[in-house]
This record gives structure tokens, C-alpha cells and sequence, in this order.
């Protein structure tokens, strides 16, 4: 399937954008916190950071009919601190997608139509509301000075759902088996 609207289109490039510097920002925030002694927190980060290239992806795939250079204003977090207030970062860039950016992507894409970007976008509000709740937690440990007690992260290949509980059966937001879920082993 392929976008055909340019509003969409431009939607999705902004939101391509966008997921890509959350990819890369949350490998760097992820290394910090490893040399803060959280390598569990900097796992998170780096499980985090692959649900983003999932939703990458899967933006960057529905444009792909739509062949050239194009110059990409997105919204992103910028700096580097130390654990606890790169997690404030992960936090307020997770709720600006939850709460303003996906919402209006997603409706645009339902009013023109746009099945492919639709799903897109869809799967992408519902795993970054989990990512905030993550964040939240790990930075209610990180400001005791304590790395998160967490086993094996899991995140969804298709969907980017990401879980510290446990491999699912299946993901709850795409359906996927559980053999679609990518593991970040303790
Ligand atoms: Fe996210
Ligand atoms: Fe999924």
C-alpha cells in the first residue's frame, strides 16, 4: 500500500523524522545510563530505541512510491544530562506523540482515507503510550539513585509494543504472535 494524499504523506515524513532521532537519541541516552551504573535502564533505552525504528519503518514503507529529496521539519528532543532527567526528555517526547502529534496523524489519515498510514500511525500512539509509562518508571527508580529490576525486555517487531512483563502470546496492539516479538535478554 502506498500514501496518495500529500497531507498524509507529509505526516508520514514528519513522522518518520521524528521516531528516527527518538531511535538515535535513546541509544545515547542508553550508553549514559549504562555508565551511571543502570545498565537495566540503558537496556530499556535501547529496547525503546527499537520499537522507534519499528515505527520508522513502517512510516518510511508506506511512502514508498514517493521517490526523492524532501527537506523534513520533526519535532525532537534535544540534550544530554544524566539518567534521570534523560528520562524526563524520553517522557515529554513520548506525551508529545501521545497527546498531540499521533492523534492528528491519525486523523488525517482516516479522513483521507489512508488505510496504510492509518495503521501506521495507530500502532505507533498505542506503543508510545506504554514507552511513557515505562520512562515513568524507570525514572521513579533512577531518582533513588537504583537501576530498574527488570528481566527481558520484548518489543514487537510489527507494532513496536514494548513489555518488561514477560513474552505476551500475542501482542495486544497489532495481534502478532509471539514469535514476532525481538528480545533484549537480561
Ligand atoms: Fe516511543
Ligand atoms: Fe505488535
Amino acid at each position: 500500500m502506498s500514501v496518495k494524499n500529500a497531507m498524509t504523506a507529509d505526516f508520514l515524513r514528519s513522522a518518520y523524522g521524528g521516531e528516527s532521532m527518538a531511535h538515535m537519541r535513546y541509544l545515547i541516552w542508553g550508553d549514559v545510563a549504562d555508565k551511571e551504573g543502570m545498565p537495566n535502564i540503558g537496556r530499556l533505552f535501547r529496547a525503546i530505541a527499537y520499537a522507534e525504528y519499528a515505527h520508522a519503518d513502517n512510516h518510511f514503507r508506506e511512502l514508498k512510491d514517493q521517490k526523492g529529496d524532501f527537506t523534513v521539519p520533526a519535532g525532537a528532543v534535544f540534550g544530554v544530562g544524566n539518567t534521570v532527567e534523560n528520562l524526563q526528555g524520553g517522557i515529554d517526547g513520548e506525551l508529545h506523540e501521545i497527546e498531540q502529534m499521533y492523534p492528528v496523524y491519525l486523523e488525517t489519515a482516516r479522513f483521507q482515507k489512508e488505510k496504510g498510514a492509518e495503521r501506521a500511525f495507530h500502532y505507533a500512539l498505542e506503543a508510545e503510550k506504554v514507552h511513557a509509562t515505562l520512562f515513568q518508571k524507570a525514572q521513579d527508580i533512577a531518582r533513588q539513585g537504583k537501576d530498574m529490576d527488570i528481566g527481558d525486555v520484548h518489543v514487537c517487531d510489527i507494532c513496536g509494543h514494548t513489555t518488561t512483563e514477560g513474552l505476551p502470546e500475542q501482542c495486544p496492539i497489532c495481534g502478532a504472535k509471539k514469535t514476532a516479538y525481538k528480545a533484549f535478554k537480561a
